[in-house]
Protein backbone atom coordinates (compact mmCIF):
# COMPACT_ATOMS: atom_id res chain seq x y z
CA UNK A 1 0.00 0.00 0.00
CA UNK A 2 2.82 2.52 1.18
CA UNK A 3 5.43 1.20 -2.18
CA UNK A 4 1.50 1.60 -4.10
CA UNK A 5 1.30 5.49 -2.93
CA UNK A 6 4.81 6.41 -3.22
CA UNK A 7 5.23 5.77 -6.92
CA UNK A 8 1.73 7.37 -7.20
CA UNK A 9 3.22 10.26 -5.80
CA UNK A 10 6.63 9.93 -8.11
CA UNK A 11 4.55 10.00 -11.08
CA UNK A 12 2.35 12.54 -10.26
CA UNK A 13 5.41 14.83 -9.52
CA UNK A 14 6.95 13.57 -12.33
CA UNK A 15 4.17 14.42 -14.70
CA UNK A 16 4.12 17.99 -13.21
CA UNK A 17 7.48 18.42 -14.02
CA UNK A 18 7.10 17.39 -17.31
CA UNK A 19 4.22 19.18 -17.61
CA UNK A 20 5.72 22.70 -16.16
CA UNK A 21 8.51 22.16 -18.34
CA UNK A 22 6.55 22.23 -21.43
CA UNK A 23 5.44 26.37 -20.45
CA UNK A 24 9.66 27.16 -19.36
CA UNK A 25 10.43 27.46 -23.33
CA UNK A 26 9.12 30.74 -25.14
CA UNK A 27 7.68 28.55 -28.12
CA UNK A 28 4.37 28.19 -26.62
CA UNK A 29 3.90 31.60 -24.91
CA UNK A 30 4.68 33.07 -28.25
CA UNK A 31 1.85 30.52 -29.70
CA UNK A 32 -0.42 31.94 -26.81
CA UNK A 33 0.05 35.37 -27.37
CA UNK A 34 0.07 35.33 -30.89
CA UNK A 35 -3.30 33.45 -30.52
CA UNK A 36 -5.77 37.35 -30.99
CA UNK A 37 -8.75 35.76 -30.86
CA UNK A 38 -7.61 34.30 -27.38
CA UNK A 39 -5.42 37.22 -26.25
CA UNK A 40 -8.10 39.61 -27.64
CA UNK A 41 -11.07 38.15 -25.61
CA UNK A 42 -9.51 38.13 -21.95
CA UNK A 43 -8.07 42.06 -23.18
CA UNK A 44 -11.73 43.09 -23.53
CA UNK A 45 -13.14 41.03 -20.67
CA UNK A 46 -10.67 42.54 -18.57
CA UNK A 47 -11.85 45.93 -20.17
CA UNK A 48 -15.44 45.82 -19.75
CA UNK A 49 -15.07 44.50 -16.22
CA UNK A 50 -12.65 47.86 -14.85
CA UNK A 51 -15.45 48.77 -12.62
CA UNK A 52 -15.06 45.15 -10.60
CA UNK A 53 -11.25 45.10 -11.05
CA UNK A 54 -10.62 48.92 -10.54
CA UNK A 55 -8.75 49.77 -7.05
CA UNK A 56 -9.42 45.74 -6.49
CA UNK A 57 -7.08 42.91 -5.54
CA UNK A 58 -6.13 40.08 -8.45
CA UNK A 59 -5.12 36.89 -8.61
CA UNK A 60 -3.70 35.29 -11.79
CA UNK A 61 -3.82 31.68 -11.93
CA UNK A 62 -0.80 30.31 -14.11
CA UNK A 63 0.36 33.68 -15.14
CA UNK A 64 3.08 32.60 -17.66
CA UNK A 65 4.24 35.84 -19.10
CA UNK A 66 2.28 38.07 -16.95
CA UNK A 67 0.45 39.10 -20.20
CA UNK A 68 -3.54 38.88 -18.17
CA UNK A 69 -2.02 40.42 -14.70
CA UNK A 70 -1.01 43.39 -16.89
CA UNK A 71 -4.28 44.03 -18.49
CA UNK A 72 -5.64 43.88 -15.28
CA UNK A 73 -3.68 46.67 -14.04
CA UNK A 74 -4.42 48.72 -17.22
CA UNK A 75 -7.74 48.14 -15.99
CA UNK A 76 -7.40 49.93 -12.73
CA UNK A 77 -6.50 46.92 -10.32
CA UNK A 78 -4.88 47.93 -7.03
CA UNK A 79 -2.74 44.53 -6.68
CA UNK A 80 -2.15 41.55 -9.15
CA UNK A 81 -0.87 38.47 -7.35
CA UNK A 82 0.72 36.89 -10.74
CA UNK A 83 1.29 33.29 -9.80
CA UNK A 84 3.05 31.08 -11.85
CA UNK A 85 5.12 27.59 -11.08
CA UNK A 86 7.49 27.31 -14.22
CA UNK A 87 10.98 29.53 -14.76
CA UNK A 88 8.69 31.44 -17.38
CA UNK A 89 7.97 33.28 -14.15
CA UNK A 90 11.89 35.40 -14.41
CA UNK A 91 10.61 36.77 -17.73
CA UNK A 92 7.05 38.05 -16.27
CA UNK A 93 8.90 39.85 -13.50
CA UNK A 94 11.24 41.20 -16.03
CA UNK A 95 8.10 42.38 -18.27
CA UNK A 96 6.40 43.74 -15.26
CA UNK A 97 9.38 45.48 -14.97
CA UNK A 98 9.98 46.79 -18.35
CA UNK A 99 6.69 47.98 -17.98
CA UNK A 100 6.92 49.80 -14.73
CA UNK A 101 4.14 47.80 -12.89
CA UNK A 102 6.17 46.14 -10.94
CA UNK A 103 4.61 48.29 -7.57
CA UNK A 104 1.12 47.28 -8.68
CA UNK A 105 2.23 43.38 -9.61
CA UNK A 106 3.89 40.07 -7.53
CA UNK A 107 4.82 37.79 -9.92
CA UNK A 108 4.60 34.60 -7.24
CA UNK A 109 7.15 31.87 -8.03
CA UNK A 110 5.62 28.57 -7.14
CA UNK A 111 1.97 26.19 -7.52
CA UNK A 112 -0.84 28.11 -6.37
CA UNK A 113 -0.94 24.99 -4.24
CA UNK A 114 1.91 25.84 -2.14
CA UNK A 115 1.90 29.64 -2.58
CA UNK A 116 0.84 31.52 0.46
CA UNK A 117 -0.44 35.09 -0.16
CA UNK A 118 -0.72 37.94 1.83
CA UNK A 119 -4.77 38.63 2.07
CA UNK A 120 -7.78 37.43 -0.06
CA UNK A 121 -8.82 38.59 -3.77
CA UNK A 122 -11.69 40.30 -5.58
CA UNK A 123 -11.06 38.92 -8.77
CA UNK A 124 -9.30 35.42 -9.87
CA UNK A 125 -8.58 35.78 -13.67
CA UNK A 126 -7.21 32.78 -15.37
CA UNK A 127 -6.48 30.89 -18.76
CA UNK A 128 -6.72 27.74 -17.79
CA UNK A 129 -7.82 25.73 -20.90
CA UNK A 130 -6.24 23.09 -22.70
CA UNK A 131 -7.42 21.22 -25.57
CA UNK A 132 -10.53 20.12 -25.84
CA UNK A 133 -11.47 22.46 -22.84
CA UNK A 134 -9.89 20.04 -19.81
CA UNK A 135 -6.58 18.90 -21.21
CA UNK A 136 -3.96 19.34 -18.27
CA UNK A 137 -6.66 19.75 -15.61
CA UNK A 138 -5.30 22.93 -15.01
CA UNK A 139 -9.38 24.07 -13.98
CA UNK A 140 -8.26 22.09 -10.48
CA UNK A 141 -5.60 25.12 -10.22
CA UNK A 142 -8.35 27.64 -10.58
CA UNK A 143 -11.37 26.45 -8.65
CA UNK A 144 -8.79 25.47 -5.46
CA UNK A 145 -7.87 29.35 -6.11
CA UNK A 146 -11.66 30.23 -6.19
CA UNK A 147 -12.08 27.73 -2.42
CA UNK A 148 -8.64 29.15 -0.52
CA UNK A 149 -8.58 32.84 -1.77
CA UNK A 150 -11.41 34.36 -3.81
CA UNK A 151 -13.56 36.79 -0.97
CA UNK A 152 -17.18 35.92 -0.89
CA UNK A 153 -18.65 37.37 -3.99
CA UNK A 154 -15.80 37.74 -6.12
CA UNK A 155 -15.56 37.57 -10.09
CA UNK A 156 -13.77 34.56 -11.45
CA UNK A 157 -12.92 35.48 -15.24
CA UNK A 158 -14.02 33.66 -17.16
CA UNK A 159 -17.02 32.15 -15.24
CA UNK A 160 -18.67 29.18 -17.34
CA UNK A 161 -17.23 26.89 -19.96
CA UNK A 162 -19.26 25.15 -22.61
CA UNK A 163 -18.59 21.49 -24.32
CA UNK A 164 -19.78 20.67 -28.05
CA UNK A 165 -19.87 17.87 -30.31
CA UNK A 166 -19.93 17.30 -33.93
CA UNK A 167 -19.94 14.64 -36.53
CA UNK A 168 -17.52 15.19 -39.47
CA UNK A 169 -16.27 13.81 -42.64
CA UNK A 170 -12.65 14.22 -42.76
CA UNK A 171 -11.35 14.73 -46.50
CA UNK A 172 -7.50 14.18 -45.67
CA UNK A 173 -8.61 10.66 -43.78
CA UNK A 174 -10.56 9.68 -46.62
CA UNK A 175 -8.02 10.47 -49.40
CA UNK A 176 -5.19 8.49 -47.42
CA UNK A 177 -7.79 5.52 -47.07
CA UNK A 178 -8.42 5.68 -50.89
CA UNK A 179 -4.68 6.12 -51.59
CA UNK A 180 -3.81 2.35 -51.09
CA UNK A 181 -6.49 1.96 -53.97
CA UNK A 182 -4.32 4.05 -56.44
CA UNK A 183 -1.02 2.19 -56.10
CA UNK A 184 -1.46 0.15 -58.64
CA UNK A 185 -2.54 2.31 -61.64
CA UNK A 186 0.77 4.14 -60.13
CA UNK A 187 3.38 1.60 -60.16
CA UNK A 188 1.82 -1.75 -60.91
CA UNK A 189 1.65 -3.46 -57.65
CA UNK A 190 -2.46 -3.65 -55.93
CA UNK A 191 -1.75 -2.73 -52.44
CA UNK A 192 -5.66 -2.67 -51.97
CA UNK A 193 -5.11 -5.08 -49.13
CA UNK A 194 -3.28 -2.32 -47.09
CA UNK A 195 -6.72 -0.39 -47.01
CA UNK A 196 -7.87 -2.53 -43.60
CA UNK A 197 -3.92 -1.85 -41.35
CA UNK A 198 -4.32 1.74 -42.66
CA UNK A 199 -7.64 2.01 -41.58
CA UNK A 200 -6.50 0.47 -38.15
CA UNK A 201 -3.51 3.20 -38.13
CA UNK A 202 -5.37 6.11 -39.15
CA UNK A 203 -8.09 5.87 -37.28
CA UNK A 204 -7.21 4.95 -33.67
CA UNK A 205 -8.14 6.06 -30.00
CA UNK A 206 -6.02 9.14 -30.08
CA UNK A 207 -7.09 12.63 -30.10
CA UNK A 208 -5.78 14.45 -33.05
CA UNK A 209 -5.67 18.31 -32.79
CA UNK A 210 -6.49 19.55 -35.99
CA UNK A 211 -8.35 22.68 -37.57
CA UNK A 212 -11.83 21.37 -39.14
CA UNK A 213 -13.11 23.09 -42.14
CA UNK A 214 -16.80 24.73 -41.57
CA UNK A 215 -17.71 22.41 -44.69
CA UNK A 216 -16.46 18.64 -43.23
CA UNK A 217 -19.16 19.54 -40.34
CA UNK A 218 -21.92 17.40 -40.83
CA UNK A 219 -24.64 18.62 -38.33
CA UNK A 220 -25.13 21.62 -36.25
CA UNK A 221 -22.88 20.95 -33.10
CA UNK A 222 -24.60 19.77 -30.18
CA UNK A 223 -23.96 20.98 -26.62
CA UNK A 224 -23.56 18.26 -24.12
CA UNK A 225 -21.60 19.94 -21.05
CA UNK A 226 -21.65 23.71 -19.15
CA UNK A 227 -19.27 24.14 -16.20
CA UNK A 228 -20.13 26.94 -14.07
CA UNK A 229 -16.65 27.79 -12.32
CA UNK A 230 -18.64 29.90 -9.36
CA UNK A 231 -20.29 26.37 -8.00
CA UNK A 232 -18.58 23.75 -9.80
CA UNK A 233 -16.41 20.86 -7.33
CA UNK A 234 -12.78 19.60 -7.98
CA UNK A 235 -14.70 16.15 -8.13
CA UNK A 236 -16.71 16.55 -10.82
CA UNK A 237 -13.98 17.55 -12.62
CA UNK A 238 -13.25 13.25 -12.60
CA UNK A 239 -16.24 12.88 -14.78
CA UNK A 240 -17.64 15.52 -17.08
CA UNK A 241 -20.45 14.08 -19.14
CA UNK A 242 -23.49 15.03 -21.47
CA UNK A 243 -25.99 13.61 -24.09
CA UNK A 244 -25.87 15.13 -27.57
CA UNK A 245 -28.26 14.51 -30.48
CA UNK A 246 -28.05 15.96 -33.90
CA UNK A 247 -28.87 15.14 -37.46
CA UNK A 248 -27.09 14.73 -40.28
CA UNK A 249 -27.00 18.12 -42.92
CA UNK A 250 -26.87 15.65 -46.28
CA UNK A 251 -25.32 12.67 -47.72
CA UNK A 252 -21.80 11.69 -46.51
CA UNK A 253 -19.20 9.54 -45.12
CA UNK A 254 -18.94 10.50 -41.24
CA UNK A 255 -15.28 9.61 -40.19
CA UNK A 256 -14.70 11.27 -36.96
CA UNK A 257 -16.65 13.57 -34.37
CA UNK A 258 -15.16 17.23 -33.58
CA UNK A 259 -15.07 18.54 -29.89
CA UNK A 260 -14.99 22.01 -29.55
CA UNK A 261 -15.67 24.37 -26.33
CA UNK A 262 -16.44 28.14 -25.35
CA UNK A 263 -15.69 29.81 -22.07
CA UNK A 264 -17.65 33.32 -21.18
CA UNK A 265 -17.24 36.35 -19.45
CA UNK A 266 -19.82 37.73 -17.38
CA UNK A 267 -19.83 41.71 -18.08
CA UNK A 268 -21.53 44.55 -15.94
CA UNK A 269 -24.02 44.54 -19.13
CA UNK A 270 -25.28 40.89 -18.99
CA UNK A 271 -26.54 41.20 -22.45
CA UNK A 272 -23.15 42.23 -23.56
CA UNK A 273 -21.14 38.93 -21.96
CA UNK A 274 -18.54 37.91 -24.07
CA UNK A 275 -17.55 34.50 -25.65
CA UNK A 276 -14.46 33.37 -26.89
CA UNK A 277 -15.17 30.26 -28.56
CA UNK A 278 -13.23 27.36 -30.40
CA UNK A 279 -15.49 26.26 -32.70
CA UNK A 280 -14.46 25.30 -36.48
CA UNK A 281 -17.49 28.15 -37.47
CA UNK A 282 -15.47 30.88 -35.62
CA UNK A 283 -12.16 32.17 -36.39
CA UNK A 284 -9.36 29.66 -35.49
CA UNK A 285 -7.65 29.67 -32.55
CA UNK A 286 -4.18 28.13 -31.20
CA UNK A 287 -6.84 25.22 -29.55
CA UNK A 288 -8.18 24.32 -33.16
CA UNK A 289 -10.59 21.53 -32.29
CA UNK A 290 -10.40 17.37 -30.79
CA UNK A 291 -10.62 15.06 -33.53
CA UNK A 292 -11.85 11.35 -32.65
CA UNK A 293 -11.85 9.12 -35.57
CA UNK A 294 -14.49 6.39 -35.22
CA UNK A 295 -13.31 2.76 -36.08
CA UNK A 296 -15.04 2.96 -39.71
CA UNK A 297 -16.33 5.36 -41.45
CA UNK A 298 -20.28 5.97 -41.84
CA UNK A 299 -22.51 6.55 -44.74
CA UNK A 300 -24.91 8.46 -44.03
CA UNK A 301 -28.04 10.51 -45.42
CA UNK A 302 -29.84 13.76 -44.74
CA UNK A 303 -31.59 13.72 -41.37
CA UNK A 304 -29.48 10.83 -39.89
CA UNK A 305 -29.54 11.19 -36.11
CA UNK A 306 -26.21 11.07 -34.31
CA UNK A 307 -27.27 10.80 -30.64
CA UNK A 308 -25.08 9.28 -27.61
CA UNK A 309 -22.99 10.09 -24.46
CA UNK A 310 -19.62 11.76 -24.62
CA UNK A 311 -18.00 11.21 -21.03
CA UNK A 312 -14.33 13.43 -20.33
CA UNK A 313 -12.11 12.05 -17.32
CA UNK A 314 -8.48 12.63 -16.56
CA UNK A 315 -6.38 9.40 -17.26
CA UNK A 316 -5.50 6.89 -14.95
CA UNK A 317 -1.87 7.02 -16.15
CA UNK A 318 -1.60 11.05 -15.77
CA UNK A 319 -4.30 13.39 -14.30
CA UNK A 320 -3.12 15.80 -16.56
CA UNK A 321 -4.38 13.72 -19.35
CA UNK A 322 -7.38 14.10 -20.66
CA UNK A 323 -9.56 10.88 -21.78
CA UNK A 324 -12.80 11.10 -23.91
CA UNK A 325 -15.49 8.53 -23.59
CA UNK A 326 -18.20 8.74 -26.63
CA UNK A 327 -21.33 6.27 -26.63
CA UNK A 328 -23.17 6.63 -29.96
CA UNK A 329 -25.48 5.34 -32.77
CA UNK A 330 -25.58 6.97 -36.33
CA UNK A 331 -29.12 6.17 -37.78
CA UNK A 332 -30.11 2.34 -37.59
CA UNK A 333 -26.68 1.25 -36.61
CA UNK A 334 -25.92 -0.19 -33.49
CA UNK A 335 -24.47 1.65 -30.17
CA UNK A 336 -20.88 1.58 -30.82
CA UNK A 337 -18.37 3.04 -28.09
CA UNK A 338 -15.15 4.20 -28.29
CA UNK A 339 -12.42 5.86 -25.62
CA UNK A 340 -9.48 8.37 -27.22
CA UNK A 341 -7.09 9.86 -25.21
CA UNK A 342 -4.18 12.32 -26.43
CA UNK A 343 -0.57 10.97 -27.17
CA UNK A 344 2.02 11.52 -24.66
CA UNK A 345 2.96 15.31 -24.50
CA UNK A 346 6.38 14.77 -22.68
CA UNK A 347 8.34 15.64 -26.31
CA UNK A 348 5.61 18.42 -26.88
CA UNK A 349 4.67 21.86 -25.41
CA UNK A 350 0.76 22.20 -24.84
CA UNK A 351 -1.39 25.48 -24.96
C1 LIG B 1 -2.23 28.35 -20.62
S1 LIG B 1 -0.88 29.15 -19.86
C2 LIG B 1 -1.45 30.80 -19.67
C3 LIG B 1 -0.34 31.80 -19.44
C4 LIG B 1 -0.79 33.25 -19.36
N1 LIG B 1 -1.76 33.44 -18.32
C5 LIG B 1 -1.35 33.74 -20.68
O1 LIG B 1 -2.56 33.93 -20.75
O2 LIG B 1 -0.58 33.92 -21.63
C6 LIG B 1 -0.97 28.48 -18.25
C7 LIG B 1 0.19 28.81 -17.34
O3 LIG B 1 -0.19 28.40 -16.02
C8 LIG B 1 0.92 27.82 -15.36
N2 LIG B 1 0.32 26.92 -14.36
C9 LIG B 1 -0.47 25.85 -14.56
N3 LIG B 1 -0.87 25.29 -13.42
C10 LIG B 1 -0.32 26.05 -12.43
C11 LIG B 1 -0.35 25.97 -11.01
N4 LIG B 1 -1.04 25.03 -10.38
N5 LIG B 1 0.33 26.88 -10.30
C12 LIG B 1 1.05 27.87 -10.94
N6 LIG B 1 1.14 27.98 -12.28
C13 LIG B 1 0.45 27.08 -13.03
C14 LIG B 1 1.70 27.13 -16.48
O4 LIG B 1 3.05 26.93 -16.11
C15 LIG B 1 1.50 28.11 -17.63
O5 LIG B 1 2.54 29.06 -17.68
Amino acid sequence: MTKHLTKRKLDKTRNDRLYFDSYSDVTIHEEMIADHVRTNTYRTAITKNSQYIRGKVVLDVGAGTGVLSMFCVQAGAKKVYAVEACSIAEQAEKIVKHNNMEDRIEVVRGTLETVDLPEMVDVIVSEWMGYALLHESMLNSVLYARDKWLKAGGLILPSKAELYIAPISDPVVQDRLYFWYTVKDRYGVDMTCMSDFARRCIMNSDIIVNSVTTEDVLSHPAHFAELDLYSIKVEELRSVKGQFRCESFGSAAVNAFCIYFTVTFSCADTQQALVLSTSPFKPETHWKQAVLYLDTPVDVVQDTVFAGTVSMFPSEKSTRHICVHVDYTIGEQERQSKTFSIPDWSSEAQP
